[in-house]
């Protein structure tokens, strides 16, 4: 049976309590112009410093975003005083040094997915972020969006039953550049680290880290996963399969489906969506739900940033949803599933 009607989202609304912090970027590349928009726009956070390795590239940022401090090194913007939040927005090879760097300065730190290229990365910035006691977590913000705050709750109310299958997919045709972050290894290049951690994470949030990691794809011939699909194998008769690509655009949908009830969330589901929550028996009853803020694209980068800092002023050290053990977790299916892909 499924319920008369869906759970409210729980969201972090910005303007209700939470500290308004002073963030540092670092990396004014793509994904920090639409960060720096989404904030400015939707919380009320304040972006005050920006730092690139050239002072014009950080000049140029901070005039277009109205940000005070244009410096030209990691160093100076982690220690700066006016800045208590480090947004790392650099290639994934750099998450770790630049994560580090912002934690010896005693700084909260949201660092952009993947939170570093491996696992045993992964775990050295946990264990620094323990050890300083400041709060780090990874800019997967697919976690924090209204949908995300439905769903967990259909799941943790048994909604959907036992869950059995999670279908997710993400692939992009972004550019085929060779020279491209995305083709390199040595940035930390690849459709797994850069799309393909969205279905992951999904299947991690819905079904826990899996007990086997099976994958079958191609690389390019930069040396990176160019396409994938994995099937990872979970306790309890479950299996999640997840594609990505940076070859080609696909639906970029997932599904959850239990013994109950199946949960389709309509493309791009790792943005803020709608999806339709249907009965298991065949022509059974379904409930649909719509994102019902305003927020929409890139707009939803906003809401890890308003969570951070309501995160910041419980005293947590980690994201309640999206622990470090769990990114560790994330990041230790993903090198299993690029080393089979690099020895195939
Ligand atoms: N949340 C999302 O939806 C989303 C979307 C896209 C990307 N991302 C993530 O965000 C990060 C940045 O991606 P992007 O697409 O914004 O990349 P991008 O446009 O290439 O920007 C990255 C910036 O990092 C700086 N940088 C520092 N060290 C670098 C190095 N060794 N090589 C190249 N650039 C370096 C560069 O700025 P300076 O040269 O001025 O220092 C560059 O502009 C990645 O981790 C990616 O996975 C997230």
């Amino acid at each position: 049976m499924l319920p008369s009607r869906l759970p409210e989202p729980r969201l972090h609304l910005p303007g209700t309590g939470e500290p308004s912090l002073r963030w540092g970027i670092v990396g004014p590349g793509w994904i920090a112009g639409e960060f720096a928009g989404a904030v400015r726009t939707h919380t009320a956070q304040r972006i005050t410093a920006v730092a690139s390795r050239s002072r014009e590239r950080a000049s140029a940022f901070a005039a277009t975003h109205g940000i005070e401090h244009a410096l030209d090194s990691t160093e100076q913007l982690v220690s700066h005083p006016d800045v208590d939040v480090v947004y790392v927005a650099t290639p994934q090879s750099e998450h770790l040094a630049v994560g580090l760097a912002a934690i010896a300065a005693g700084k909260h730190v949201l660092i952009e997915k993947p939170i570093t290229v491996t696992a045993a990365e992964a775990k050295t910035l946990a264990q620094a972020a323990r050890a300083a006691g400041v709060l780090v977590m990874e800019g997967m913000w697919s976690r924090y969006l209204p949908q995300a705050s439905v769903i967990r709750q259909l799941i943790d109310d048994g909604v959907l039953g036992e869950i059995r299958t999670v279908l997710a997919d993400h692939g992009q045709a972004i550019t085929a550049d060779p020279q491209h972050r995305l083709y390199r290894p040595e940035l930390g290049g690849g459709a797994l680290l850069d799309l393909g951690i969205y279905p992951v994470q999904f299947a991690s949030m819905v079904l826990g880290p899996p007990t086997r990691v099976t994958a079958v794809g191609g690389m390019t011939k930069t040396g990176v996963d160019a396409y994938s699909t994995l099937v990872l194998t979970h306790e309890h008769e479950a299996q999640a399969t997840l594609f990505s690509s940076i070859l080609a655009r696909t639906p970029m949908t997932a599904v959850i489906a239990g013994t109950e009830a199946t949960l389709s969330i309509d493309g791009s589901f790792y943005v803020p969506t709608s999806f339709t929550l249907s009965a298991a028996e065949h022509g059974g009853a379904s409930l649909t739900w719509s994102d019902p803020t305003d927020l929409r694209l890139f707009d939803g980068l906003s809401w890890e940033a308003t969570a951070l800092a309501r995160f910041v002023a419980e005293g947590r050290t980690e994201s309640p949803v999206h622990t470090l053990d769990e990114n560790i977790s994330i990041l230790a299916t993903i090198d299993e599933a690029r080393a089979q892909l690099a020895a195939r």
